[in-house]
């Protein structure tokens, strides 16, 4: 295995991953500023928001979810398809985001939500959206454009969370961003490649699961959507395969797949989101959960959350993800950045 502590195997990252990483909590402070200053949607008489995106561009819309699922007094509900849910009419606010502006399922959503009345606001860099966006015309946050989509999620996740602010919809959301932005810097800090590996968390984990399959485990309605994050920066910057499933749920079902004889499966790493905050009866679940699964695991590592704010402990989950599966990549010796198989695909689809 190469060593992480030698700065050489940062070559590896060939188009500057690291750096994108890095800025994080300058996308928050950006993402911020962009939706304190961007046009309002109509948003009148809202009984429910629907944030249409895929894959890097759908995952601040889930954020957003999980973020206000205890707050927020409509339903929110994240759509990655072509088609919307029957319930979106005048009433549904829908957030279209598509970082590229071109994702074929995006713009056909798009294009749905306006026939059916739905008020609209989308978020993009340019592309086709940002053409239909000004055609329509419907409110438009333009971020800026050439990065991976699922670099820019400050810049796509923060400005719903301000607009939705502004809209009277949640609570004002300044001091949870100003708390998120500050300890985004301090962890960036403590990840950084000159960190040594015995003081580094994610070259530690990075460590750990090379060579293994990752389970990603977070909690339902919190880090369910930060286990998803870990698993899909695990597949497009690591190139690996990896799984996640929630809390209280997988002990229905989950659990089954693990029940072997007590005997360690060398290829299975598990690792567990925690929160300080977590209900006493979620804790009690991980932590019987977590005596079955000692057995049978290569190994277990917890990954505790940091902060005050309930969106700073979300964000504190994510980032040592995004890290791992950097360090990951450098230790596969892939660069994390291309996403040759996403671009193939769609290329085929494109002509066919
Ligand atoms: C992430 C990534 C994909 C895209 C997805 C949708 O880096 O490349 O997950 O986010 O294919 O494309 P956009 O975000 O341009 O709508």
């Amino acid at each position: 295995m190469v060593n992480l502590d030698d700065l050489e195997v940062l070559q590896v990252d060939r188009e500057g991953m690291l750096q994108l990483l890095l800025d994080l909590p300058e996308h928050v402070q950006t993402g911020e500023r962009l939706g304190l200053t961007a046009d309002l949607p109509r948003a009148t008489d809202v009984r429910a928001i629907v944030i249409s995106g895929l894959g890097g561009s759908a995952v601040g819309g889930e954020l957003l979810r999980a973020y206000l699922s205890m707050e927020c007094r409509v339903p929110i509900w994240v759509n990655r398809h072509y088609v919307l849910p029957a319930f979106v009419g005048p009433q549904t606010l829908v957030c279209v985001v598509s970082y590229s502006g071109n994702t074929e399922e995006t713009l056909s959503a798009f294009a749905e939500a306006r026939a059916r009345g739905a008020q609209l606001l989308a978020i993009t860099s340019g592309g086709q959206l940002a053409e239909m966006a000004e055609q329509a015309p419907v409110p438009c946050i333009r971020v800026s454009g050439g990065m991976p989509p699922r670099t820019t999620l400050g810049y796509l996740f923060t400005p719903m969370l301000t607009v939705l602010a502004r809209l009277g919809l949640i609570a004002d959301q300044n001091a949870p961003i100003a708390e998120t932005i500050d300890l985004l810097r301090e962890l960036a800090a403590q990840y950084r490649p000159g960190i040594e590996t015995f003081r580094n968390l994610p070259k530690e984990l990075a460590t750990q699961l090379y060579g293994k399959f990752p389970v990603i485990y977070g909690v339902q309605d919190f880090s369910d959507v930060v286990a998803y994050r870990w698993r899909t920066q695990l597949n497009e910057n690591s190139k690996v395969l990896a799984s996640h499933h929630v809390f209280p749920e997988l002990r229905h079902n989950e659990v089954v797949g693990w029940d072997r004889p007590p005997r360690r499966a060398q290829d299975l790493w598990v690792v567990l989101l925690r929160d300080s905050q977590e209900l006493a009866k979620i804790a009690r679940d991980i932590e019987v959960t977590r005596a079955f699964l000692q057995e049978r695991a290569a190994g277990i590592t917890e990954v505790w959350a940091q902060g005050r704010s309930r969106l700073a402990r979300l964000f504190s989950l994510l980032y040592p993800g995004d890290f791992t599966s950097y360090y990951l990549a450098l230790l596969r010796g892939v660069d994390p950045s291309p996403v040759r198989a996403i671009d193939l695909l769609k290329e085929r689809l494109a002509s066919s």
